[in-house]
């Protein structure tokens, strides 16, 4: 119990991450590169969100002229429905507004909509447009009102709790919406998001999970003691998280960029991480190990197992994903013949990949695609 709720905690601190300004730009442009169009005239929803925290809302009012953008909806959650909503203080923004009602402010969630209005009269369209009023609920985004807002946008954009973040790929992509969202590289695995990826309904985006993220946190917040990477930046208290990547069903050009390969025999000769050694194959399943990404070779037609991080350079033009070994986590994966393999002096059935009787870990199972 007293381990559930420290997991708990922990989750819910995580949930307060919130994205900087570049990496939301970075993002972005990626897919503005492949298709300038792409928000044009269309209605971008940014739930889990709250203007005043998130650089989301303040970035796509920038640009929402710009971008050709029809409407913009953000919604924040209320922070007596949020355990880590302590920090919580209303800003003037909403204090001065005429709609401020301090019974409602705690309990219920918000809405911001900007739309080509220009209320302020300033000649331009900006976060000075926005518009904002009490959600009926706290704001959650499986409430039946933010489903409304979700099947109301044609673009879903945020950065959403992680310890919700199964829950949030199946319900914006139950809507079958565009979608981009941040979470960690682990939810590749999860069961309810490998098969979208499998079947190119869902990719990683640009930004290279292998840098991690930093994100801006509450003012109170406290760094775990094995922190050892950079707290401030630009006068904002920030904390890193490695293994951060965006997933998202919108086009960019890096999953169309191939993935330069050296044959079998070079792969060998002078990749330096192979050391020389040949590739293995599995015990127990017809596929070959590569157990580094650029190790992949270019003359290989079989199937391979490759770590996860393959899935930052997989373009599925040069290769089909043929399936997963994660133990039953990815859902439907090709399964290995149950084999005996000896850990701690303690004989057991692995029902994963092996190698020489030694277990493999999560492996993707892809194959080469002939395209000449
Ligand atoms: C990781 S933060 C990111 C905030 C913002 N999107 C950003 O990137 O800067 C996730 C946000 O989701 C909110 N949240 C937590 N549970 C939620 C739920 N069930 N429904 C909607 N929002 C939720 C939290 O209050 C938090 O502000």
């Amino acid at each position: 119990m007293a381990t559930d709720s420290l997991g708990a905690a922990k989750a819910a601190k995580n949930d307060e991450f919130y994205t900087q300004w570049p990496d939301i730009e970075r993002e972005m442009n990626a897919y503005l590169e492949y298709d300038p169009d792409v928000f044009r005239g269309k209605t971008v929803l940014l739930p889990c969100d709250d203007p005043e925290w998130s650089n989301f809302t303040k970035f796509f009012a920038l640009h929402f002229t710009e971008y050709g953008l029809k409407k913009l909806i953000s919604t924040s959650y209320a922070p007596d429905a949020n355990r880590n909503g302590a920090y919580y203080a209303p800003t003037l923004f909403e204090t001065e507004a005429p709609q401020f009602d301090p019974s409602r402010d705690m309990a219920n969630g918000k809405l911001f909509v900007l739309e080509a209005k220009d209320i302020s009269g300033d000649g331009k369209i900006n976060i000075d447009d926005l518009q904002w009023s009490y959600l009926k609920g706290d704001g959650d985004f499986r409430s039946p009102e933010v489903t409304a807002l979700r099947d109301e946008a044609d673009i879903i954009i945020t950065n959403p709790p992680f310890s919700l973040f199964r829950e949030f790929v199946v319900w914006a992509t139950d809507g079958g919406k565009k979608l981009s969202v941040i979470g960690n590289i682990n939810s590749i695995t999860y069961k309810e998001v490998f098969p979208l990826i499998q079947a190119n309904q869902l990719w990683l985006g640009v930004t290279h999970f292998n840098m991690g993220m930093y994100f801006r946190v509450p003012a109170g917040f406290v760094w775990a003691d094995t922190y050892k990477f950079e707290r401030e930046q630009g006068g904002v208290k920030v904390n890193r998280v490695p293994g951060v990547c965006w997933l998202t069903n919108i086009e960019h050009g890096r999953r169309h960029e191939p993935l330069q390969l050296m044959t079998m025999d070079d792969n060998v000769r002078f990749n330096k991480k192979l050391k020389g050694q040949p590739y293995q194959h599995y015990d127990n399943f017809d596929a070959m190990d590569v157990p580094y990404t650029d190790a992949v070779p270019s003359d290989y037609d079989g199937v391979m197992g490759v770590p996860i991080t393959f899935l930052d350079k997989y373009n599925p033009e040069q290769f089909e994903i043929v399936g997963s070994f994660n133990a039953g986590a990815h859902g439907d994966e090709i399964g290995a013949t149950k084999t005996e393999i000896v850990t701690n002096g303690k004989s057991l059935l692995w029902n994963g990949p092996v190698i020489d009787k030694q277990p493999q870990y999560k492996r993707i199972l892809i194959r080469r695609r002939h395209t000449e």
